[in-house]
């Protein structure tokens, strides 16, 4: 929490509330929520957010370009990792800070890859890794119920491009297009 709430200016680690919000409830719709997301999940994020040796980082912005988080993760110990993780994960979500669906026109479209995926292009349910209900699984997969949808949408592009490398993840979202990745990532912030 005092990493959280504080960071560390002595380090040059900004507070982490200033972006993601209280208790890790952001409102700013680029800026992911982090509250209540499985603790494995998110100490992974800020373990790819850093080159690892002589590896270079996991997880970029768009074209290869820095992330906002690409400053800051590297900074961490093991143990500052380990401990906001921790805060996080036992954070409750606020609701009515919480992203929402708003296109009822690809309302249905969504939910049928949500729930089913899209068969004849090898597209699995979302549904069987983030749980039905988008609360997301222990350990690595992540909660997208409530999550700002501008972000979601954001992410699945950098799934996509492979800014964001994950081979699980790259070759879902390389079988979608435009259309359907809007559809989804709306759906899936309102559950
Ligand atoms: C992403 C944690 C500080 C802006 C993330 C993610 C985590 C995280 C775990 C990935 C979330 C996910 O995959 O769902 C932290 C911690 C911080 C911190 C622990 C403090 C030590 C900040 C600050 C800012 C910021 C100060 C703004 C200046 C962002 C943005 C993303 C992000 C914009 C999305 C990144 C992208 O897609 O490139 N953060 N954060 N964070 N964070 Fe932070
Ligand atoms: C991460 C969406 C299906 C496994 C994510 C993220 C999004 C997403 C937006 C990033 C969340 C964040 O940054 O907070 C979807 C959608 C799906 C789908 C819309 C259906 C079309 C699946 C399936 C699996 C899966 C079927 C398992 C086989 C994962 C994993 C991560 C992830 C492991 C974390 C990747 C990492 O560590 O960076 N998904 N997903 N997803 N998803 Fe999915």
């Amino acid at each position: 929490e005092q990493l959280f709430v504080n960071g560390d200016p002595a380090r040059g680690v900004l507070a982490c509330v200033t972006c993601h919000g209280d208790g890790g409830n952001s409102t700013i719709p680029m800026n992911p929520n982090l509250a209540a997301m499985p603790h494995e999940y998110i100490a992974k994020q800020l373990r790819d957010f850093a080159p690892q040796g002589d590896k270079p980082a996991v997880r970029t912005g768009a074209d290869g370009a820095p992330s906002i988080m690409s400053t800051i993760a590297p900074a961490l110990t093991a143990q500052d990792i380990a401990n906001v993780s921790l805060y996080l994960s036992h954070q409750k979500m606020d609701w009515d800070k919480a992203g929402t669906a708003s296109k009822e026109a690809s309302m249905e479209r969504g939910q049928t890859i949500w729930r089913a995926g899209i068969a004849d292009r090898q597209v699995p349910a979302c549904a069987a890794c983030h749980s039905a209900n988008g609360a997301g699984l222990p350990a690595e997969f992540p909660r997208l119920a409530g999550q700002h949808p501008e972000y979601l949408l954001d992410q699945l592009k950098l799934f996509r491009s492979g800014d964001r490398a994950n081979s699980i993840m790259h070759d879902i979202a390389d079988r979608m297009n435009d259309k359907d990745l809007a559809a989804v990532a709306d759906y899936a912030a309102g559950l």
